[in-house]
């Protein structure tokens, strides 16, 4: 979806013109941005984050091994593009500022990251399960959670092979450090409206033991704090009630496609059943099912009652039809339509919109998200975060 030769090439161009801005305004804006970014220290029982996941997660590995992310991609809080499929900072940034962590390197990035708080795995376009390779260029990225695990066990290894470095975790960390996984969207919705029912619930029962066997295999390494995140209502989606197929009489009174969010409903009933059997196999873990199914679905249905606007409309887009939503020229794209030239841009209010790009969430979203979850609402067994850690407020 994302990759091909022109947008590197245009990537490349961008590079060429950011380089040409005046010295005093780059060295400005860096000040700018290490003030806002640095952590205020917060006594908490968690010393690092290790998260697996998708785009909806992802920090920047993604455009680190493919680097040509585009404006207006950033443009609330980063005031450029910073890696992450949003305007601004994810759940995951929030629960990290929060914890008085910085904001978490993304393990592909080998420029200026610091893994001593931890690292990040997730990329965009991520699957639990291993990718069809025939994908890859339609918009699937190779590095699964099983490859995601492998990384994560080879920085294990060189923190515990390599002397204390300062970007480096200390050893003692991993058994503290909270494991957090957000993936399976891309399982779901690239197989969502392609396969029969039998084979999509067995390929659901599959995504969902892979999840289980990877909370072990950390478990094994010692992780003993686990947060497991599960699916979006992507029925609700701009970008799916554009793209998958659908009759009018399914939708229900928000707007959003019943039967596939029915489907995402089954799959996280899965979800929540295995994470509970594993539960006693792993002693003196503690493993949580994060509901943001709950808190996503309400923000769709009444935007309004969350201080948002728009819920089943994209801020970024082209203009097209009710969603802002066109697959032919997505968020920060441009493209010639019938000699016309369509550029994919952002509204000028995104803190009024749930969807940024008709499939990710705005940073607005997200705090409203990130704000519920670390209330404690939304764990499942509860799970005392604020008591383990003086939380900062969200900001
Ligand atoms: C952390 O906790 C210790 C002991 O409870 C306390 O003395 C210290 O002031 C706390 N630090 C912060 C930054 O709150
Ligand atoms: C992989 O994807 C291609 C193209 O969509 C498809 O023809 C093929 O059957 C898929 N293979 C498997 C094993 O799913
Ligand atoms: C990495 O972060 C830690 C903690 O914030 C800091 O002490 C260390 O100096 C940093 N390392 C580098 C290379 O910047
Ligand atoms: C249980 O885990 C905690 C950290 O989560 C650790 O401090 C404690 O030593 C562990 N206890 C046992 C019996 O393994
Ligand atoms: C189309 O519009 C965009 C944004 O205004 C511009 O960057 C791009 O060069 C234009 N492309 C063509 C072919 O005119």
């Amino acid at each position: 979806m994302w990759f091909n030769k022109d947008e590197a090439k245009a990537g490349r161009r961008r590079h060429g013109v950011r380089t040409t801005a005046p010295a005093s305004l780059l060295f400005l804006l860096i000040i700018i941005m290490l003030s806002t970014v640095e952590p205020s220290e917060a006594n908490c029982s968690f010393p690092a984050i290790f998260n697996f996941g998708d785009s909806n997660s992802d920090t920047g590995g993604f455009w680190a091994a493919f680097p040509f992310q585009r404006a207006p991609f950033g443009m609330t809080f980063f005031h450029k593009p910073a890696g992450r499929a949003s305007d601004g900072r994810l759940v995951i940034d929030f629960l990290a500022q929060a914890l008085g962590l910085p904001f978490l390197s993304p393990y592909l990035q080998s420029i200026a990251s610091n893994f001593s708080h931890g690292a990040n795995f997730a990329t965009a376009a991520s699957t639990v399960l291993l990718p069809n390779t025939s994908l890859f260029v339609t918009g699937i990225s190779p590095f699964s959670l099983a490859i995601q695990l492998n990384q994560m066990k080879e920085l294990r290894e060189k923190a515990y092979e390599l002397n204390p470095q300062d970007n480096l975790p200390a050893k003692d960390i991993f058994d503290k450090a909270l494991y957090t996984i957000d993936i399976g969207q891309n399982d779901f919705t690239s197989k969502v409206g392609r396969t029969g029912v039998e084979e999509f619930r067995q390929m659901l029962s599959q995504v969902v033991n892979q999840i289980t066997w990877t909370v072990k295999e950390l478990y094994d390494i010692g992780g003993r704090r686990f947060l497991v995140f599960n699916l979006a209502p992507i029925g609700c989606f701009p970008a799916f009630l554009t793209l998958l197929p659908h009759k009018s009489n399914d939708l229900d009174q928000y707007g959003c496609m019943v039967h596939y969010n029915n489907a995402v409903t089954y799959y996280n009933k899965l979800l929540r059943a295995a994470l509970q059997q594993i539960r006693p196999e792993l002693s003196n873990a503690t493993v949580v099912y994060v509901n943001t199914h709950a808190v996503k679905l309400k923000l769709f249905r009444r935007p309004q009652k969350h201080g948002l606007v728009y819920g089943t409309k994209a801020c970024c887009g082209s203009g097209a039809g009710a969603y802002n939503y066109d697959p032919l020229v997505f968020c920060g794209n441009s493209k010639e339509i019938n000699g016309m030239n369509v550029t994919a841009t952002a509204c000028s209010d995104p803190q009024n919109y749930v969807s940024w790009d008709g499939i990710h969430a705005t940073e607005a979203a997200n705090k409203v998200i990130a704000s519920a979850v670390l209330r404690g609402a939304y764990f499942d067994p509860p799970f005392h975060l604020s008591q383990l850690c003086e939380l900062n407020p969200i900001g």
